[in-house]
């Protein structure tokens, strides 16, 4: 679905990664691995369009969206990505109900509908029942979890997951973990940086950044549940 050629990326003169070459398809989860400062996040943010790639293409069903102008990079982050930041990107300010219902398209849930779909996603995130509560009275895991909850109300195409499990706990990681897997088998392309040998063992397909030249390391299927945290 997403298809990444010869992607490059420089600072000035210093090049982060150049020539990666990989493609993540509907159902599969990717692990972006590397050490701190190797250019994961960055990889990240040009596919979802918030960097520029310095050379190479990024195709998504075809098409190469880095040469997308700004209205169609609008409806590109709109409808198809979903992105889960290490800052959780909620708007701190509005309860937790409000910030979910910002992603309920009106075109997939009536209101009441729309109701229904964040009360089941809160559930799922152990946070049922916490609608009406502002989003600046909680803990930093419990926003973390509620930037989940909203990722599973939109719905998107493309997961682009930033050290999604960086400030949990174990319990609270193999949620995480459990709840991308279910949204990629319900059809979504997960693409996740970590440093967690967790999360990359529980994912179908590793890229190994660590400047020029990446590689990508295919593996077969998902490792069993269960696999020895590293
Ligand atoms: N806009 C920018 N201008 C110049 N340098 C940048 C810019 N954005 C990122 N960098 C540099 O690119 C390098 C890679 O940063 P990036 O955040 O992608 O690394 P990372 O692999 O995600 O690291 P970490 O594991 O610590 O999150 C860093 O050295 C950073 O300073
Ligand atoms: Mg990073």
């Amino acid at each position: 679905m997403i298809d990444i050629e010869n992607l490059s990326k420089s600072f000035g003169s210093r090049t982060l990664w150049s020539d990666v070459t990989f493609t993540v398809s509907r159902g599969e989860m990717l692990a972006v691995v590397g050490p701190s400062g190797s250019g994961k996040s960055t990889l990240l943010n040009c596919l979802g369009l918030l960097a520029r790639p310095s050379a190479g293409a990024i195709r998504y069903e075809g098409k190469d969206i880095t040469r997308c102008g700004r209205r169609e990079i609008r409806g590109f982050r709109r409808d198809v990505l979903g992105y889960l930041f290490q800052n959780y990107a909620l708007i701190e300010n509005a309860t937790v109900a409000e910030n979910l219902k910002v992603v309920a398209k009106p075109r997939r849930f009536s209101r009441g509908e729309a109701d229904t779909a964040i009360a089941e996603a809160l559930e799922r995130v152990g946070l049922g029942g916490r609608e009406k509560e502002k989003i600046y009275h909680l803990s930093g895991g419990e926003q973390q979890r509620v930037a989940l909850a909203r990722l599973m109300v939109k719905q998107p195409a493309l997961v682009l997951a930033d050290e999604p499990t960086g400030a949990l706990d174990d319990a609270n990681t193999t949620m995480v973990v459990d709840i991308l897997r279910e949204m990629s088998e319900a059809g979504c392309a997960v693409v996740i940086a970590t440093h967690s040998g967790y999360v990359r063992d529980r994912c179908d397909a590793v890229l190994v950044v660590e400047g020029p030249p990446s590689s990508t390391l295919r593996r077969g299927r998902r490792a069993p549940a269960g696999t020895a945290r590293s």
